[in-house]
């Protein structure tokens, strides 16, 4: 098909999974697209697509050959929406954008999962050629075509310009319910409902942001990865047969996208053999690394973020296949246990809650990681907006996240989710079937550190007494750290004269 050329209203470069969907949902909700990318057939390919969805006159998606073709396609001050790899590719655009004389009221909107601190300086770097907006997208492929849940960040003059095309293609949720509204066809347009797209704060914050979304999203996959194991290994139930529990658990308390695609892919049988193919998967995870950038993150912060970072080391254990399977053959575990009926089905309710529990620590571990990364980098963040844009169209969605969302609602300050009447309340019911099914994860031989790193969170953040006292003796000891005492004035500093036979204990300041 020829195209005329109509001045349009989006510049899109980067054609790849979600940047084809994403054009898509654009074009459904009225915009017109200039679309880019550097593999020509990705270009065909869209506009393909588009033409057999369109069911309007004229074609909604412009294919361009050339950066300078795409600027030449677009109304001025241009809007250019980037879905390209995190890191080089993103500033491999930028430079060709400025090469093809982008103006510097022009705004680039990178969509990309960024390294937060890249955004920041990038937004300095190119702040004299063109406005370099942010926003995260999450949701994966459905996600970008039927609606995600976006965190945008950057200059607010750029947000005024963005908002109302990511409120109209984001995820909407039903502000009663808190449960998403479903748009699942091409053409289809939800125009009630809160958008999953809200304004997170200045450049980096969006992706800050997006970043501990996804270390949650590790720490969630993996708790359900810990049952599923506990449940084969340990209780002897094959993928079927655990999908039928996960299926009646998605239907309770445990309801999330997560937990629905696990029963999904539990039951399917791979077209070659008929057989799960789950057990035909190689268990070797991989990652792109934003999983590590939340737990390197909570460090740095000072932010204990155990399950998420237990969520990584569970990803870089898994690849060490051959050393494991040497292992199993050397290191020795416990001798099966023979339960019965009973004693199976009591453990399996027992999981259930000790999943629940271990969710609601990953969040707060999430949360809190947010709160005090924002005071550090002088964010203003809205945590009651941000657990109300993860409602939908991400892929940690869960009705569990109205709970949160009502959690800062209560409270804005909250320390610690944790720390929420809901939230104490729904833990001290269930810790007990949690502290059960983790003993019993151990005396199968079955690796728990998910559920059981979360259980430690818990009685860490419950526990007025640590034993830090010890471990600032024990640093005093060897080098003088020096220690402050319970039975002194705050901040008064003292250190043991060790190293002498009247170890004398002296005051430092
Ligand atoms: C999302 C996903 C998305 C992607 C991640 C996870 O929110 O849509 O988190 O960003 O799937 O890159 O990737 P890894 O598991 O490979 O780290």
């Amino acid at each position: 098909m020829t195209q005329d050329k109509v001045l349009c209203d989006i510049g899109f470069i980067g054609l790849g999974v979600m940047g084809k969907n994403l054009v898509l949902n654009l074009a459904d909700n009225g915009f017109n697209i200039a679309a880019f990318d550097l593999c020509d057939e990705k270009v065909q390919g869209v506009i393909e697509q588009d033409r057999l969805e369109n069911t309007t006159a004229s074609p909604r998606v412009y294919g361009c050959s050339s950066y300078t073709e795409l600027l030449s396609q677009l109304k001025a001050p241009h809007l250019i929406v980037l879905s390209v790899p995190a890191g080089a590719p993103v500033d491999q655009v930028c430079e060709n954008l400025i090469g093809a004389g982008i103006q510097p009221d022009d705004i680039v909107i990178d969509t990309g999962n960024s390294l937060w601190v890249d955004t920041v300086a990038r937004e300095n770097k190119y702040k004299s050629n063109f406005l370099l907006f942010s926003s995260a997208v999450s949701g994966g492929e459905v996600g970008a075509r039927f609606g995600p849940s976006l965190m945008p960040s950057g200059s607010p003059y750029a947000w005024t310009r963005v908002k109302p095309i990511w409120e109209a293609i984001s995820a909407k949720v039903d502000p009663q319910t808190g449960k998403p509204i479903e748009r699942n066809q091409p053409g289809q347009v939800i125009t009630e409902g809160e958008p999953c797209a809200a304004y997170i704060g200045p450049a980096g914050a969006g992706h800050y942001v997006k970043m501990v979304h996804n270390g949650i999203e590790y720490a969630d996959m993996q708790i359900i990865c810990e049952a599923f194991h506990i449940l084969n290994a340990g209780l002897g139930l094959n993928a079927t047969e655990i999908a039928d529990i996960f299926e009646q658990w998605n239907n309770g308390l445990l309801d999330s996208y997560l937990m629905e695609i696990s029963v999904e892919v539990l039951r399917h049988k791979s077209s070659d053999t008929g057989t799960t193919l789950v057990d035909l998967i190689l268990d070797k995870a991989g990652q792109k690394g934003t999983g590590l950038w939340t737990a390197m993150s909570s460090l740095e912060v000072g932010c204990p973020a155990p399950t998420i970072a237990q969520a990584v080391y569970a990803r870089s254990i898994s690849s060490f296949k051959e050393l494991r399977t040497q292992a199993a053959t050397i290191l020795v575990g416990p001798n099966p246990a023979e339960l019965s009926a009973q004693e199976k089905q009591d453990y399996i309710e027992q999981l259930h809650d000790a999943i629940y529990c271990a969710k609601m620590c990953a969040y707060a571990q999430g949360f809190q990681l947010m709160k005090l990364a924002a005071k550090e980098h002088g964010w203003t963040l809205n945590f009651a907006n941000i657990a109300k844009i993860w409602r939908a169209g991400c892929i940690i969605r869960a009705t569990f996240l109205q709970s949160i969302t009502q959690a800062y609602e209560r409270n804005s300050d909250l320390d610690n989710l944790l720390l929420d009447d809901f939230f104490a309340k729904q833990l001290s019911e269930r810790q007990l079937n949690w502290r059960k099914a983790v003993c019993g994860a151990t005396m199968f031989g079955i690796p728990s550190g998910a559920l059981s790193s979360a259980l430690s969170y818990y009685d860490s953040i419950r526990s007025e007494t640590l034993p830090a006292n010890l471990l600032q003796g024990q640093r005093d000891f060897f080098g003088a750290h020096t220690f402050e005492r319970v039975d002194k004035a705050d901040g008064k500093k003292y250190h043991v004269q060790w190293s002498t036979t009247e170890r004398k204990t002296v005051v430092i300041g």
